[in-house]
């Protein structure tokens, strides 16, 4: 199994620790990172996606303009655009980049939050759409002589797109989403299921979930599962434990000089924006901020965000946490970083070479052991 690392390209200089109050979009910062990470070695990045914010793919049309290698995995919300529309876009982003596109469904967090997009539905039903959704772009992407589809969420008639993406068979469609329902459209849909990183015993449960709803489904494989971590590293654990520790006061510093025009994480004191995702790290942190080899809950558990879960250590601390992830199932890790300006040349000069490393002694090892 071959395993991809991803970075995260977000379309401004700024994270938890580190509010931007600037430009809403900064296309210098855009094209310098996405060729950072490139040089620095990443397979791909991650272009999310909120509901108010830029829009991904426009983000990613502009990297792609400035990369050659790498790849975009573009956060899209299934559902407030019509899924023809959407595949035709995609596949139109997919053929000027040479395939380098991939598709993260995401289905938003609260309900409530999701009626200021004009969308009526509550989660169950949503991820119900995100179903049939996937399942047109599917269609979309490959069916030559047009498809009608009948649904719950859509009807269409005799489309016949006169665009198909550059990868064959298809765009790649990753998927996100801790709630019950999230479970059984990902596991039967998704070619990836991406999760935040969280105590191994946690993570192995879901992985063990995804397979299971995957084999009812009648799938023959199973989605390849992503792991997205924010990195902390130093040159000893000591010091990245001093940078954690650096990052969280920060990060306390910006809750109060928050306004609601910068606010990119407001903690979800009433829950109501919380997702199970999100959810589900704040009780891991409950259970104790350090976990496992080097797994750091303590900015998750002040941001109410399962995004913000931390490894802290040296590479080699780093490394070998992260193969424990392999080792439970992950081919794909998002790496991300509190300041991407510093961390994404820092994570290409002393952690993606020894990962590489490690991971092919590794597979070797495992594969010597098979034969
Ligand atoms: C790797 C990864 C990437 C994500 N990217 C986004 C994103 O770009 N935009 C967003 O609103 N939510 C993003 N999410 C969060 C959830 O998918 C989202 O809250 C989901 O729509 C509802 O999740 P729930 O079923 O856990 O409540 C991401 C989650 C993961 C694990």
């Amino acid at each position: 199994m071959s395993i991809e690392i991803f970075g995260h390209l977000t379309h401004r200089d700024e994270s938890e620790a580190h509010l931007s109050g600037g430009a809403s979009i900064d296309p210098d910062y855009i094209e310098r990172q996405a060729r950072e990470h490139e040089f620095a070695g990443f397979d791909g990045v991650l272009v999310g996606g909120g509901g108010d914010g830029p829009d991904s793919l426009q983000i990613a049309a502009h990297a792609v303009a400035h990369t050659r290698k790498l790849n975009y995995l573009v956060a899209y919300r299934p559902g407030l655009i019509s899924p023809t529309l959407a595949a035709r876009a995609y596949a139109t982003l997919d053929q000027i980049s040479g395939g380098r596109i991939r598709l993260h469904a995401i289905t938003g967090r609260d309900s409530d939050g999701q009626k200021k997009y004009g969308d009526p539905l509550q989660k169950s039903n949503r991820y119900e759409r995100t179903r049939e959704f996937i399942q047109i772009l599917k269609k979309s992407w490959t069916e030559r002589g047009g498809f009608d589809f009948a649904g719950k969420h859509f009807e269409i008639e005799g489309f016949a797109a006169s665009i198909f993406p550059h990868q064959q068979p298809r765009i790649p469609i990753y998927f996100a989403g801790n709630s019950d329902e999230a479970f059984s459209v990902g596991a039967s849909e998704a070619d990836g299921y991406a999760l935040y990183a969280q105590p191994l015993d946690l993570l192995k449960e879901d992985i063990a979930r995804i397979h299971s709803e995957a084999k009812a489904a009648g799938r023959v494989d199973f989605p390849q599962i992503i792991v997205l971590v924010r990195i902390i590293i130093g040159a000893t654990d000591e010091l990245a434990w001093d940078r954690a520790e650096g990052l969280r006061a920060d990060a306390i510093d910006q809750t109060k000089s928050i306004t609601p025009k910068l606010t990119r994480w407001v903690p979800a004191r009433d829950g109501r924006d919380a997702s199970a995702g999100d959810r589900k790290q704040v009780e891991a942190n409950k259970r104790g901020e350090r976990h496992d080899k080097a797994l750091w809950t303590g900015l998750s558990g002040l941001t109410e965000r399962g995004k913000s879960t931390a490894l802290v250590g040296s590479p080699e601390t780093i490394v070998s946490a992260l193969l424990d992830y392999v080792d439970a199932g992950v081919s794909t890790f998002i790496l991300d970083g509190f300041n991407r300006l510093r961390d994404v040349p820092e994570l290409g000069n002393y952690l993606l070479p020894l990962l590489r490393d490690r991971l092919a002694e590794h597979q070797s090892k495992q594969a010597a052991a098979v034969a």
